[in-house]
């Protein structure tokens, strides 16, 4: 009997703070993706190395082996989950920069889902700008997400008080895992072409 290939999860985190709440959230599904036998692994943008995107998404920046890394987790996961905290309306800079630092052929195929963690009320600003790059890059993103408010209050030690929380970011892994087994395991590579004009 053929056994059956694991899953390979990536999460990004996007947060620098100390005991950031969308860094916690990515755990709680990345801790709900192992469970379900998946590999998982983590990258924390505020522990790497990355260059400002200077217009060229291919470049190779030898100079920064963290680009080479990112691309190469990105094109080595079937699913990626995208933690970003709320900055004025919109994802963090540094996880924009992030995915200006990839191109079609690293994410096409893949399945991405996305957290985001805000100050204030819950809303889908962030969300949607992932979304949106996500779309450019040719990656699926889930139509499943999680925005967390009053992010600061929600946790303590990486546990969140609200159980919906937990029981949505649970789920979000289980939809991940299961759209990246129907989607981006059993595919063969979509052969790069040009991106999205429209
Ligand atoms: C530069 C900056 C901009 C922010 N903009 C917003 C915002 O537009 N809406 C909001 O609800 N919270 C906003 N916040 C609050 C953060 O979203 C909040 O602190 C959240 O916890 C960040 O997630 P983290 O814990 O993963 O870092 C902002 C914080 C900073 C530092």
């Amino acid at each position: 009997m053929a056994r059956e290939r694991r899953l390979d999860i990536l999460g990004i985190a996007a947060s620098a703070r100390k005991d950031s709440t969308s860094g916690a959230a990515l755990d709680v599904v990345l801790a709900r993706a192992a469970e379900l036998g998946c590999r998982t692994r983590v990258i924390r943008l505020a522990e790497v190395r990355l260059p400002f995107c200077d217009g060229d998404k291919t470049a190779p920046w030898p100079e920064y082996p963290a680009v080479a890394e990112l691309r190469r987790s990105v094109s080595l996961a079937h699913g990626v989950v995208l933690a970003t905290p709320e900055y004025h309306g919109g994802m963090s800079g540094a996880l924009k920069n992030a995915l200006d630092l990839l191109d079609i052929p690293h994410a096409r195929g893949k399945v991405f889902a996305g957290i985001s963690a805000l100050g204030g009320r819950s809303n889908s600003n962030a969300l949607n700008q992932l979304r949106t790059s996500v779309r450019w890059l040719h990656g699926w993103m889930l139509p499943d997400q999680v925005a967390i408010p009053d992010a600061r209050a929600a946790h303590a030690g990486g546990r969140f008080h609200d159980p919906e929380v937990t029981g949505r970011l649970t789920q979000l892994a289980d939809e991940l895992t299961h759209a990246a087994r129907a989607l981006a395991l059993n595919t063969a590579p979509v052969p790069p072409q040009g991106g999205p004009d429209a």
